[in-house]
């Protein structure tokens, strides 16, 4: 088995044949929706499915707003963008939060191209981004995303738009990307451009009543800050695993601060109590 604690705290597993014991704790898997039988006979319950689409290059005339800039990844303040993409991801992971050294090993991999991964800055602040990557199996595009404040203004399409022009002119013919299901705004953006769906993974996860269960949520409109409940102790035998103690390990090391909130509540059945801590995220 493969484990990978992700920037959000969670821990996905990937499971080699014939495997039938699992550390303790909350786990997570993302698998092709036919390679899930093994994950469920240990436990796994799905939760969430996003779809592969085929996104057909052409030419899209889309232009940024005329207060906006573009700026290649390559050319960037690093820092700044960091901050950006934990921002934006907030809405589908939250509590991610890259290490810095993390996040420069993620953007300068293999497959990065200063041409395809692009940032849209008013001035010296940076409000969204579109990251394709140039994958040995093909191109793929890993993300868009535009700050809360500046959606519906077309950034998102003409992000896309600039780096289309630069596949179209390379000859590329297709790219692909994963989309949520319940993702109606990226989806409506890519089922605009002609995308088409051609597969499905599913996220599963396995709770196995004696983990820390950690809850992050924006903690408010403008999502400069992000709250972090994690269940720290029980009454309950067993749930001191080694998860709690790992959950509070993990945020301390990042930066994240304990607010004084600590509280009795009951979560799946099992009495917990729970700690908040706060981060930062501008
Ligand atoms: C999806 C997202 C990138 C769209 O950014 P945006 O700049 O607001 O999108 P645009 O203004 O360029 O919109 C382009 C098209 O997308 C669709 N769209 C965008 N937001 C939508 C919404 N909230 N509801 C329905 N359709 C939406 C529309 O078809 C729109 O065209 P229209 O304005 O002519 O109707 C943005 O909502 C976002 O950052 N979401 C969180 C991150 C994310 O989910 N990224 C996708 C993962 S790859």
């Amino acid at each position: 088995m493969r484990t990978f604690v992700r920037p959000d705290g969670r821990c996905f597993v990937s499971l080699e044949a014939d495997e039938h014991e699992l550390p303790p704790g909350e786990l997570y898997a993302i698998v092709d929706e036919t390679d899930a039988d093994p994950y469920e006979r240990l436990g796994f319950v799905r939760q969430r499915r996003e779809y592969t689409y085929v996104i057909p290059v052409a030419a899209i005339a889309a232009e940024l707003p005329p207060d906006l800039g573009m700026v290649s990844a390559a050319a960037a303040d690093l820092d700044r963008l960091r901050k950006l993409d934990d921002l934006l991801r907030q809405d589908l992971h939250p509590g991610w939060r890259w290490k810095p050294d993390d996040f420069q090993d993620e953007t300068f991999q293999a497959a990065f191209d200063p041409r395809t991964y692009l940032i849209a800055a008013a001035d010296e602040e940076y409000v969204a981004l579109v990251r394709v990557w140039r994958n040995p199996g093909g191109w793929r595009l890993g993300f868009v995303g535009v700050r809360r404040d500046w959606r519906r203004r077309g950034i998102a399409r003409a992000l896309v738009a600039e780096v289309f022009g630069v596949l179209l002119a390379d000859g590329v013919g297709e790219v692909t990307a994963e989309i949520d299901d319940e993702n109606i705004a990226s989806r409506a953006l890519f089922e605009g451009l002609g995308a088409r769906p051609v597969g499905a993974q599913i996220e599963l996860c396995r709770h196995d009543g004696a983990s820390a269960r950690v809850l992050v949520r924006p903690s408010g409109p403008d999502d400069a800050e992000a709250i972090a409940v994690v269940q720290v102790r029980s009454s309950q035998a067993g749930f001191a695993g080694i998860f709690p103690a790992e959950a509070r390990r993990f945020y301390e090391s990042r930066g994240w601060r304990l607010d004084g909130l600590e509280k009795d509540v009951e979560s799946f059945g099992i009495p917990v109590t729970e700690v908040r801590y706060r981060i930062g995220l501008r």
